[in-house]
């Protein structure tokens, strides 16, 4: 069926193979062998998680928080390295621009982002290799860790499944209008007439996504029962013909006309400099009107503000995700709270729909894998590597 006979870009994009799923399959003969480095004892790393309260100490499986702290903690001092662990992220007085002028490993998470900027990669004076626990790594000024000799990776596949779950869901809570027909039963009331004139089937809707790489063709795979009317994408990397085919998906190769076809956009690329911003104002007078946009990939990718008029004048009937321009969002981020004119469309949550507890015991797990390897001067697993020591070994951070 669908797994066999794909090609080897395929599979190196890790679009269906178990790779994605268990990066340690990899043919060891793949490894990238540029990345081998001889790490010394005693080494500090730091690690920026978010706390997690009474949950993390009642649930060990949240892992990457500080209580928990990616289960890291005793095998890293049983070998004797420093390990320190903090929420503090914004300012010259946080733990983390504190440690991060002496520390050879960072690890840092989308769910908490330690912003790793120009300057501070430049007080960075031991820094080796930065790990995102999870998938995305825009936190990092990937140019800067560059220019310094400092590799980026991320656990990529961890956390896919999890996110393309998540979309399908988002698109499904905003088509069928189901926020405010939930909040209706708590409030008391019973009005079918005020909820169903906006709900609508998914069948038969046209539903695209920017970006198909590992989440994006999840996704697509996941809605192809859904009898849409069309599937499409628009990614400057096309697809394998036999995997488009095997979710009978169509290329759009112009942004605009891609978006005006749509009755669903679906964002699933990482934020980078050709991204950010990318559906502003006037992408959005292209969208059809009344078009539903569901954003999990990173909230910079749509401007703020735009987002918020285009709902609230009915450009678009309805915006849905869970990442934010800033995080954790201001309280009066207007993503909180906009609403389309018939009091609906808004289906955000905070950052967690990579971090389910299936996805924590992922990244963890290959966090530690990447840590081991680079400890063990071993080759890191390509598909993991962001930023190498020569350049980009990804092409999904842009065309460059
Ligand atoms: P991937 O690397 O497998 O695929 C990304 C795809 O986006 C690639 O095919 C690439 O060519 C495409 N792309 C890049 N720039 C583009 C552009 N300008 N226009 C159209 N397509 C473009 O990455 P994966 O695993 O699918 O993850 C995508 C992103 O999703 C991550 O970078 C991250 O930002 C986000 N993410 C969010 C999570 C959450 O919890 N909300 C968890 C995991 C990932």
């Amino acid at each position: 069926m669908l797994r066999l006979g794909l090609s080897q870009a395929h599979i190196r994009r890790g679009l269906l193979s178990s790779a994605a799923k268990s990066p340690r399959l990899l043919n060891p003969a793949r490894l990238a062998p540029s990345l081998s480095h001889q790490s010394t004892a005693g080494m500090k790393v730091l690690a920026v998680l978010y706390a997690g309260g009474e949950a993390a100490k009642q649930e060990p499986r949240l892992l990457g928080t500080i209580e928990n702290q990616l289960g890291l903690r005793k095998w890293l001092e049983e070998q004797g390295h420093e390990y320190v662990v903090t929420e503090e992220k914004e300012g010259p007085d946080s733990a983390f621009q504190k440690h991060i002028v002496d520390a050879e490993v960072l690890i840092t998470t989308p769910f908490h982002p330690g912003y790793l900027t120009h300057d501070l990669i430049q007080k960075a004076k031991n820094l080796k290799i930065c790990i995102t626990a999870g998938v995305g790594s825009d936190h990092v000024d990937l140019n800067a860790a560059l220019g310094k000799g400092i590799e980026v990776l991320e656990v990529s596949g961890s956390n896919v499944v999890s996110v393309a779950e998540h979309v399908v869901m988002s698109i499904l809570l905003l088509v069928r209008n189901f926020v405010p027909a939930h909040e209706m039963i708590e409030r008391g009331d019973w009005q079918v007439s005020e909820v169903a004139r906006a709900a609508y089937d998914l069948e038969g809707k046209v539903v695209g996504t920017i970006g198909a790489g590992r989440i994006g063709y999840r996704v697509l795979q996941r809605l192809l029962p859904f009898d849409c009317k069309e599937l499409l994408y628009y990614d400057y990397n096309p697809l394998p013909e036999e995997a488009a085919k095997a979710v009978k998906v169509r290329r759009v190769e112009d942004l605009k006309e891609f978006v005006s076809q749509c009755d669903v956009v679906t964002v699933n690329c990482p934020l980078h400099e050709g991204t950010r911003g990318l559906v502003n104002a006037e992408l959005l007078k292209h969208f059809k009107k009344g078009a539903w946009l569901v954003n999990t990939a990173r909230g910079a990718i749509c401007d703020k503000d735009a987002v918020a008029a285009a709902l609230k004048s009915g450009q678009i009937s309805g915006y849905s995700g869970d990442v934010w321009n800033v995080q954790p969002a201001p309280k009066d981020h207007p993503w909180r709270t906009m609403k389309n004119p018939l009091g609906g469309g808004n289906g955000m949550v905070p950052h967690y729909s990579g971090t389910t507890l299936d996805a924590q015991a992922r990244y963890a797990a290959g966090t530690k894998s990447i840590l081991e390897n680079y400890l063990l001067n071993k080759p890191q697993e390509p598909h993991n590597v962001i930023v190498g020591k020569k350049g980009y070994e990804t092409k999904a951070y842009g065309q460059r």
